[in-house]
């Protein structure tokens, strides 16, 4: 099929990759003509585990291409809408700016029978209010929407675990739906599982679906907060409780927070349409569930406050992670930057240090010190703080980095250490919600 995917961003770069990949012609739109540059050459504007080969791969067999013109997308009989959705200043609302701009633009090149695409993650009611638009050109809208974790995200679009259609009544959804299953054939032909409904189910699903993850990393720190006064495990606890099939093991993992680009804001954008809604109350939990996840981050900043003595003054502390999770650079919303800056804040002399997300962190912080290796962030420390979970952290020999810092002191932010190794090599060791 002839696609064509408006918004280059985390989302948008991957899925027109992707699509390339299974065999579609795709061309790919982007306002900003440096990341649609770097894509063109095969190059990925930002870290992704497995993009840049299947962009080079894709490029290469001339079915994807990137522009920024958008009357490129003339051809194209199925128009993907993956821009961003970011929080309001100060305010909880998502901004649908982009959204909005992104499909009145498209309006004069769609051709009636032609289909639009809502990947963007939106409030409930978006869909609705902006199928009449897409109607009157003879086009067609459906929302579809994504979910796609950064670190996987090739793999999630390619073989997702479930596909969404919010499609319109009548024929126009029964065509949505038939157009939809022929970019996704391939998927479909692996039983991977779909569910059609209208456009409000479909838009709930993706806000519901981040709500509930963020609700299972608060729960779990909330019990952290209770294990720190009682002197219980929270990582066994979590083991234990994960054994039951219905509460499952997948993010009970106690720490520092989470962050990115999603789960925050799409549960403060879910708050704010609820209220609009008059329906507040329904998700008023899911304001402890912001509440719980930001003491987090400055429950990890008081643990290295209080092993410093309460004077983190000059005292030198390796951060070691900057970038939301592992596995990507992505610093949006991020507990490990701002457990950097606030440390940096109290008067203390941080060395920053992340295989990815530096750049990033640089350009948002520049008032940062930022190590040129994981050694050199450690060198002379008097604490070291872990706060992304990479994989070359996880794996530092404590007798090793012990040779290193002034002071043998690691605070696991993310209980990604192996407690007991550590204390055996002679360090005092703090996890989170851990004796
Ligand atoms: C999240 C969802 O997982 C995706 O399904 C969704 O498509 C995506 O948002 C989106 O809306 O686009 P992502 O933001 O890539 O994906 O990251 P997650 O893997 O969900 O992690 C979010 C945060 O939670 C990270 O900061 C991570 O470190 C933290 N986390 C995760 C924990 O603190 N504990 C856990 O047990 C798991």
């Amino acid at each position: 099929m002839k696609l064509s995917v408006i918004g280059c961003g985390y989302l948008g770069a991957v899925h027109a990759a992707a699509m390339a990949e299974i065999g579609h012609d795709v061309i790919g739109i982007d306002v900003d003509s440096a990341k649609i540059e770097a894509l063109q050459e095969g190059r990925a504007p930002f870290f992704e585990p497995g993009l840049p080969e299947i962009l080079t791969s894709a490029r290469d067999s001339g079915r994807l291409k990137f522009s920024t013109q958008l009357s490129d997308v003339r051809g194209s009989t199925v128009h993907f809408v993956a821009v961003g959705t970011p929080q309001k200043k100060g305010e909880n609302a998502a901004d649908l700016t982009y959204v909005d701009a992104a499909i009145h633009s498209l309006l004069p090149y769609l051709a009636p029978g032609d289909l639009v695409v809502g990947k963007s993650t939106v409030p409930v009611g978006t869909a609705a209010r902006l199928a009449e638009l897409v109607e009157a050109t003879g086009a067609s809208l459906a929302w579809n929407p994504e979910f796609l974790r950064e670190g996987f995200a090739v793999k999630d679009t390619i073989a997702p675990d479930r596909l969404v259609y919010g499609v319109p009544e009548g024929e126009a959804g029964e065509k949505a739906r038939a157009q939809l299953d022929e970019v996704y054939a391939r998927a479909l032909s692996n039983d991977t599982p779909l569910v059609v409904t209208d456009y409000a189910t479909a838009e709930l699903v993706k806000v519901s679906a981040n709500a509930f993850l963020a609700t299972k990393i608060s729960f779990i720190n909330a019990m952290a907060e209770i294990a720190e006064v009682t002197g219980a495990d929270v990582t066994q606890l979590a083991d234990a409780i994960g054994f039951d099939a219905r509460i499952g093991r997948r993010f009970l993992n106690a720490g520092v927070g989470f962050g990115g680009g999603c789960l925050p804001k799409d549960i403060r954008a879910f708050s704010a349409r609820a209220e609009e809604l008059g329906r507040g109350e329904s998700v008023a939990f899911l304001k402890e569930v912001d509440a719980i996840n930001l003491r987090r981050r400055q429950r990890v900043v008081d643990v290295v406050v209080e092993e410093l003595g309460d004077s983190p003054f000059e005292k030198k502390v390796a951060v070691l992670g900057l970038a939301f999770k592992p596995d990507s650079d992505d610093i949006r919303d991020s507990p490990a930057l701002d457990v950097a800056v606030q440390l940096h804040g109290r008067g203390a002399d941080v060395s920053a240090f992340d295989p990815e997300a530096m750049a990033n962190s640089a350009k948002r912080y520049p008032q940062l010190a930022f190590a040129d290796s994981a050694d050199d962030a450690l060198k002379d420390a008097d604490i070291v703080v872990v706060v992304t979970e990479w994989k070359e952290f996880r794996e530092l020999d404590p007798s090793a980095v012990a040779e290193l810092v002034n002071g043998k002191i690691v605070v696991d932010g993310r209980n990604c250490l192996d407690a007991v190794a550590w204390r055996e090599a002679g360090w005092r060791y703090r996890g989170m919600g851990r004796p």
